[in-house]
């Protein structure tokens, strides 16, 4: 695996490749590698010839300093796991590389930036988009892949990749849970043993909301108070949101029809746990 830290380092070597007619996959990532990274990595062998991933912590969209300080990588582990994969490519670039003195550009992403996690992090999704359009400028791929576990963040990206003309596929990743369910993310190692058991009242909501919906449920009320419960079975239960939304818009649903996610995000010991789930009528 090749491994590159400066921007022209990365297109020198992507560029004949390109003009060689190779196709380019793109994981963008910011480390802290586990399964649902590796398993993006893995559908894109399907859709590329030669597979990039990017680790990079972007200061820009942590709205909360702590937060980004907590940021634990260790690109020792994540880049034997990437080479455990065979990706073919590492773009690890310094804060300094992406963001030299004088940068003073935004990209945002207005409607889609609003409700869920825009309103609760401000900046946050500018940070994103600007951060995810210098990486599509410097690796230049033909296929980029993102999870569906941060559902907001996809819709987002694929609205950019659209209004801007952005010359990329976008492909989504199924969300990645472990064998007890709870989404995997890079901020559950924050979580206690204890706490990692209540965050399960997460998934446990959602899968019952789903087999209620199996059984004909179509009322967001009824399907959201499933969910609800089972978080607030949880000791010192703190929810930011739980909502049914039309999967195109992100806009609340009173009934479900066509396709529609359950967005939830709730916070165990102080960590902020995101997970949603389809429900397609
Ligand atoms: P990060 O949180 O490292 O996630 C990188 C990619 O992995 C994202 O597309 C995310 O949706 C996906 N991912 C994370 N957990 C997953 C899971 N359990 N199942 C499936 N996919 C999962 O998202 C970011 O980084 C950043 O915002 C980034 C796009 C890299 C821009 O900085």
């Amino acid at each position: 695996m090749r491994t590159f830290s400066a921007v022209d380092e990365m297109r020198s070597y992507i560029k004949p490749l390109k003009r060689a007619g190779k196709r380019i996959g793109f994981v963008p990532t910011m480390g802290a590698l586990h399964e649902g990274h590796l398993s993006l990595a893995r559908t894109l062998r399907e859709h590329s010839d030669i597979r990039v991933c990017s680790i990079f912590v972007n200061p820009t969209q942590f709205n909360d300093r702590k937060d980004y300080e907590a940021y634990a990588v260790n690109l020792k582990r994540d880049t034997e796991l990437l080479k455990g994969e065979g990706v073919d490519v590492l773009f690890a670039p310094t804060v300094e590389e992406i963001y030299p003195a004088g940068f003073q550009t935004t990209v945002t992403v207005s409607e889609v930036s609003k409700p869920f996690e825009g309103a609760l992090r401000p900046g946050h999704f500018a940070g994103v988009a600007s951060v995810v359009s210098i990486l599509f400028n410097a690796v230049e791929p033909d296929v980029a892949i993102f999870g569906e576990k941060d559902f907001q963040q996809l819709s987002l990206i694929e609205r950019m990749v659209k209004d801007l003309k952005f010359d990329v596929q976008i492909i989504r990743g199924e969300l990645v849970r472990d064998s007890d369910g709870l989404a995997l993310s890079s901020r559950n190692a924050r979580l206690s043993p204890q706490g990692r058991l209540n965050a399960l009242a997460i998934s446990r909501g959602l899968f019952a909301a789903q087999a209620a919906f199996r059984s004909g449920e179509r009322r967001a009320a009824q399907l959201e108070q499933l969910v609800t419960a089972e978080i607030h079975s949880m000791p010192s239960p703190e929810i930011d949101y739980v909502t049914l939304v039309n999967e195109e818009t992100l806009e609340p649903v009173t009934t479900v029809s066509g396709r529609c996610r359950m967005l939830v995000v709730a916070r165990v010991e102080g960590v902020r746990l995101l997970d949603n789930a389809a429900f397609h009528g």
